[in-house]
């Protein structure tokens, strides 16, 4: 069985290579741009390929992502259509999401932004924040990271919503779905944390009008995709208060561009990606029995609804 691997990144493709070949005795794995024996191959492992890259493999029977998201795949404007798409998730990436909100949640509700500017002008400024029971904070999207990262906020005792598409249950968490759930789910939350997938539907989704109906001074925080946000209306809700901090794990171009405003505004705090990043070693071996499920016939866990954009 032959694998394409695509990474804008040459070496780690090559890394990728080399694990999953290991992992699948008898299977050949190999970069996407090495390969000129195009129709042998069967399965595509990609992480934001460029357009075109997949429509040159006529026998694609399946399509990886190196991650949660699809969205990347979906960019590419000739992707072929009717290849299924299979996400590439399981504990670790969860775990990682769960710490990074737990995190910053935990992070703006005490105030630390503030409590470190003090220290740095040697002010003993004790800043005392209401219970977490009292705060209330509210997550987007309730998938394998939203709902996790829910439970997470409900388990420190944060009075948490979550919102989806469809209606979920979650213990110690009040839920709203769709459109018309969303109103409520907004009205008076503290800190915001986005986990939605990047959808036609969510693009832009956190703009001034959504930040309108956050309690005055609310945070932030989009661990998701950068499109999900309006730049220039986050810095404009900035400027007014009406959000008092924001921290952003993802941008609209990535690397962040240098002299983009995000990186030195005092309100903002930037990561470079790293919310939760697959490592190879884990992700290599989910990759690996996901395609042997597949190849096998048998069902695949984490198959993405392309139609439905995640
Ligand atoms: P998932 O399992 O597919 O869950 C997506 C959730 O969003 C579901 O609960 C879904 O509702 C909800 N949703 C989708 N469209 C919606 C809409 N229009 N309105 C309301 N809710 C909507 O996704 P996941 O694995 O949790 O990952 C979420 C996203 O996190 C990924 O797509 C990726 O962009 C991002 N991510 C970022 C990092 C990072 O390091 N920063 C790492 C991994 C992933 P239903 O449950 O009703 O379908
Ligand atoms: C990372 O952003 C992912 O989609 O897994």
């Amino acid at each position: 069985m032959s694998v394409a691997v695509y990474l804008p990144d040459l070496e780690k493709t090559r890394w990728w290579c080399r694990t999953l070949a290991e992992l699948l005795p008898g299977w050949s794995v190999r970069p996407l741009v090495e390969i000129e024996d195009r129709e042998t191959v069967a399965y595509a492992v990609v992480w934001r390929q460029r357009t075109g890259d997949l429509a040159r493999f006529p026998n694609l029977k399946a399509i990886v992502s190196v991650g949660a998201g699809i969205d990347h795949v979906l960019a590419d404007a000739e992707l072929p259509g009717t290849v299924p798409i299979i996400r590439t998730v399981g504990a670790d990436l969860t775990q990682r999401m769960r710490e990074y909100v737990a995190l910053h949640v935990l992070r703006h509700h005490r105030d630390m932004p503030r409590q470190l500017q003090a220290q740095a002008e040697r002010d003993w400024h004790q800043i005392v924040v209401p219970v977490a029971p009292n705060r209330k904070v509210g997550v987007m999207g309730l998938g394998n990271l939203g709902a996790e990262a829910a439970r997470t906020l409900a388990g420190l005792g944060f009075a948490t919503r979550g919102w989806s598409r469809n209606a979920k249950a979650i213990d110690g968490v009040e839920t709203f779905a769709g459109a018309d759930g969303l109103p409520a789910f907004l009205d008076g939350l503290e800190i915001l944390v986005n986990l939605l997938p990047l959808t036609a539907e969510t693009t832009g989704i956190l703009d001034g009008a959504l930040f309108a109906q956050l309690a005055p001074g609310a945070c932030v925080i989009n661990c998701a995709r950068g499109a999900h946000l309006v730049d220039d209306d986050l810095l404009a809700a900035l400027e007014t208060g009406q959000i008092k901090q924001a921290t952003l794990d993802v941008f609209h171009l990535e690397p962040l561009p240098a002299d983009h405003p995000f990186w030195t505004h005092p309100a903002i705090t930037v990561t470079p990606h790293i919310a939760s990043q697959i490592d190879a070693a884990t992700g290599g071996r989910l990759i690996a029995a996901n395609l042997q499920r597949f190849e096998a016939g048998e069902p695949v866990p984490d198959l993405a609804d392309a139609a439905r954009g995640y």
